[in-house]
């Protein structure tokens, strides 16, 4: 993947004072089929610094779908108060890019038209946009598939263009709902790298939900542990380990040491 303009330059800006996310108290009940209420998540406080990479890992139904769709602003809380870069979060917004597990391109449209589809949505300029949709399937290594048909892609490469088409915005916060989750375990770790190379080079705040442990820890600057449902944030783990990550990272005895902390807590196994 090739770097691109914008990389990340060590000093904090001012604007990184002010947290991307910031939940307070935030809780989530749905409907039940009987009548009964479902607690699905909370009450849970959260704040995610402007600039970091934060993972959420967590057992199944724990809530974690549900924390990323409160925070994209598509689902309210019922407790709570929620804001985005200082602002009350309460609905969509064009700052937000979203990947979700499955890629949700459309199979009429080319994989260019695809990742242009928000420009139409948010009525950006279309040269710049096209320009941009360009420079990110050159990032991503698609550029020879923009005239493509999404099925004519492999899954692997289909992901990519859906993260292309979250990032053609230029989003100040990219959301990841699993999204290598339907993947195999080779081209997960292949595109995990290349998505924190890319996080790296454009300086964005991420937000990732998996089931992966080592991805978890191989992408992000945290690692928060859910607890099972009503999800609860139970372990906020600080990841110490250097950066670019690459493939050697996972080798690491630190490394290793943070997928332990990480598994005890998730299996509520003490520590010894
Ligand atoms: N739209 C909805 N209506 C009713 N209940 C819902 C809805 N969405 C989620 N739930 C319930 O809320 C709980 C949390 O669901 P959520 O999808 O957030 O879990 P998750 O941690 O993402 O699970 P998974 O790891 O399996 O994706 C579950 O019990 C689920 O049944
Ligand atoms: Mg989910």
């Amino acid at each position: 993947m090739t770097p691109a303009a914008g990389s990340r330059t060590g000093a904090p800006s001012p604007a990184a004072a002010v947290p991307a996310i910031d939940l307070r108290g935030v809780a989530k009940h749905y409907p039940g089929s009987v009548g009964k209420a479902v607690h699905a998540l909370g009450p849970l406080d959260l704040q995610i610094t402007s600039g970091s990479f934060v993972a959420v890992v967590g057992p199944s139904g724990c809530g974690k779908s549900t924390l990323l769709r409160l925070v994209a602003g598509l689902e309210m809380p019922d407790d709570g108060t929620m804001s985005r870069y200082g602002t009350p979060l309460d609905a969509p917004s064009h700052e937000v890019g979203i990947v979700f597990q499955e890629h949700v391109l459309f199979p009429w449209n080319t994989v260019l038209e695809n990742v242009l589809l928000p420009a139409d949505v948010l009525a950006l300029p279309k040269a710049a946009a096209r320009e941009r949709a360009l420079r990110l399937l050159e990032m991503t290594g698609l550029a020879a598939f923009a005239d493509h048909r999404p099925q004519m892609l492999s899954g692997g490469m289909r992901q990519r263009a859906a993260l292309c088409r979250a990032l053609l915005a230029d989003p100040r916060l990219l959301l990841l709902d699993e999204p290598f989750g339907a993947l195999d375990a080779l081209t997960r770790e292949e595109l995990s790298l290349e998505l924190s190379s890319l996080w790296q080079d454009l300086g964005r705040t991420a937000l990732l939900i998996t089931h992966d442990i080592e991805e978890a820890i191989l992408l992000s600057d945290r690692v928060l542990v859910m607890s099972p449902r009503p999800g609860r944030i139970r372990a906020d783990i600080a990841v110490d380990l250097p950066r670019p990550r690459n493939a050697d990272t996972p080798r690491l005895p630190r490394f290793q040491e943070l997928k332990q902390v990480v598994r005890d807590i998730i299996f509520d196994r003490p520590r010894t």
